[in-house]
């Protein structure tokens, strides 16, 4: 019988001591074993014993570096992330750059299937129904797409777009993006810092569940502002959150709280043009409810 299997009898039994201790005895033989690992997490957890679980949760998150090919060098700020995100401790700014690419390329080969069956994705359509709103007849755009990903937001983009470019950390997620020949230019980079060195102006930036990876939005608002042609338009979505500010919740995803999206746009001197909520994917069977929100430069009247 797999000691997994074994100890959850036990724990069914309200066995907690046995369940633990055949999980360690196994961890001893088979120290790699995720599901041994994670059950043993999970028994400690209804069990009360937090302090317990501290070293499991690092040797799961050391394991999951390991198996995404993390680089060393970057692994401490990883763990930091998810063990932030599991414990609820403050998080840090954005999830770190290194695991955001290590991430994505090895999702990118599945991410169009998964998103769009099993998650039931439309962050890109209840974003574009917002910025076809806010553009009206506009049209011939330099269109620029943060965090593009695989492109989804591509082909409803160009009919748009005088040029369209697109900005991601995942090499992977962009060599699929580039198949679907709508972009004009594909750079692989960290948005921000891409942002901070370009020079050039845009009417339109999006930024289609991208911002989930980031805590902290004032500085990635400026950085757009100051990309943004006059008039130009920055349309994007986050998940909602319902407490001030932002939170990084165990999902190892950012929500943000509309007062706060609100507060980065007015220190970024950036005016709304539209707000709504959508419902942007699945998790768990239920609706992921975001906001779609859609900023200028210039003070409507
Ligand atoms: C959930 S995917 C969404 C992709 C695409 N926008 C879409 O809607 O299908 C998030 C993408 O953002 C990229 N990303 C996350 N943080 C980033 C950052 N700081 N700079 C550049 N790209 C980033 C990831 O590599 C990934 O491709």
């Amino acid at each position: 019988m797999p000691a997994t299997y074994a100890a959850q009898v036990l724990w069914s039994w309200r066995e907690p001591l046995a369940a633990e201790a055949a999980l360690r005895e196994h961890l001893e033989q088979q120290p790699e074993d995720k599901d041994a690992l994670q059950t043993l997490i999970s028994i400690l957890r209804e069990s009360g014993r937090a302090d317990d679980i501290a070293p499991l949760r690092r040797q799961l998150h050391e394991r999951r570096c390991r198996d995404l090919r993390v680089p060393e060098e970057a692994r401490a700020e990883v763990i930091a992330f998810l063990e932030a995100a599991e414990t609820g401790a403050p998080p840090p700014e954005r999830m770190a750059d290194a695991y955001v690419a290590a991430l994505f390329d090895v999702y990118a080969p599945s991410f169009d299937d998964s998103l769009r069956g099993f998650l039931a994705y439309q962050a890109p359509e209840r974003l574009m129904d917002a910025v076809r709103e806010a553009l009206g007849e506009r049209r011939a755009l330099d269109v620029l797409d943060l965090g593009c990903g695989t492109g989804l937001a591509g082909p409803l983009l160009r009919p748009f777009a005088r040029r369209l470019e697109g900005i991601d950390l995942s090499k992977g997620m962009l060599a699929r993006a580039s198949e679907r020949r709508v972009y004009d230019a594909l750079r692989a980079g960290e948005l921000g810092a891409e942002l901070a060195a370009s020079e050039a102006h845009h009417d339109l930036i999006v930024a289609v569940d991208v911002l989930v990876y980031f805590g902290a939005l004032e500085e990635v608002f400026e950085r757009v502002a100051r990309r943004l042609a006059p008039g130009g338009l920055f349309a994007f979505t986050v998940e909602k959150g319902t407490e001030p500010g932002y939170r990084l919740l165990p999902t190892a995803r950012y929500v943000h709280h509309l007062d706060y999206l609100r507060a980065c746009a007015r220190a970024a001197g950036l005016h709304p043009v539209l707000e709504r909520e959508a419902t942007l994917r699945r998790q768990g069977g239920q609706p992921v409810i975001g906001h779609v929100v859609v900023l200028t430069t210039a003070r409507r009247a």
